[in-house]
């Protein structure tokens, strides 16, 4: 490498926020960064109006459960924040949607619950693959684990679905279910 090369400043790229970028980045990778980004920002509100809804009825295993989600994904909307600014980006904050507050049954907001940790997987893929074909490596090594965890999160959703469903709406049963998301 040529050393004289490296001491000069003009070859280093700045990004738009206006710190040193090793490696720009796609105009279309970072659409579906911002994209992604809401989806997460939604689910943090979306579980938090799902802790409300639990604490509303006295469920107060579900509802820790689900604020715990809700701070999930506030950590993960800051990891995919703070890695835009390390990349150089400006973080666009899109507007996001209000969460729905009404269920016909426990089931129902579960397989909600499932049905956006699903999307959130897909949104991730879809950030995987543009990365891979933008030979955006740096992108595919953040995503990496996070593909992991999300993984986990739809299994842990699956797991509850299947007892939400076997209990069949029978108080006992749900009370049992709700004593032991208090545990955890
Ligand atoms: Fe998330």
């Amino acid at each position: 490498m040529n050393e004289n090369n490296l001491k000069k400043k003009n070859l280093i790229n700045f990004g738009p926020s206006g710190r040193a970028v090793a490696q720009p980045m796609d105009d279309s990778l970072l659409e579906n960064f911002f994209e992604h980004l809401t989806m997460e920002r939604f689910a943090n509100v979306q579980y938090f109006s799902m802790y409300l809804w639990f604490q509303e009825r006295d469920l107060n295993g579900f509802a820790s459960h689900f604020l715990g989600e809700s701070q999930g994904e506030m950590e993960h909307a800051k990891k995919f924040a703070d890695y835009l600014i390390a990349r150089g980006q400006r973080v666009k904050l899109d507007e996001i949607p209000s969460p729905v507050q009404a269920w016909d049954s426990i089931d129902d907001l579960i397989s909600y619950s499932f049905n956006m940790e699903a999307d959130l997987t897909s949104s991730l893929q879809q950030l995987y693959s543009i990365s891979e074909r933008f030979s955006d490596t740096r992108t595919n090594v953040f995503l990496d684990p996070i593909v992991e965890a999300q993984t986990k999160s739809e299994d842990e959703f699956a797991n509850i679905l299947g007892k939400v469903k076997f209990a069949a709406n029978q108080p006992s049963a749900i009370l049992l279910i709700d004593s032991d998301l208090k545990k955890k």
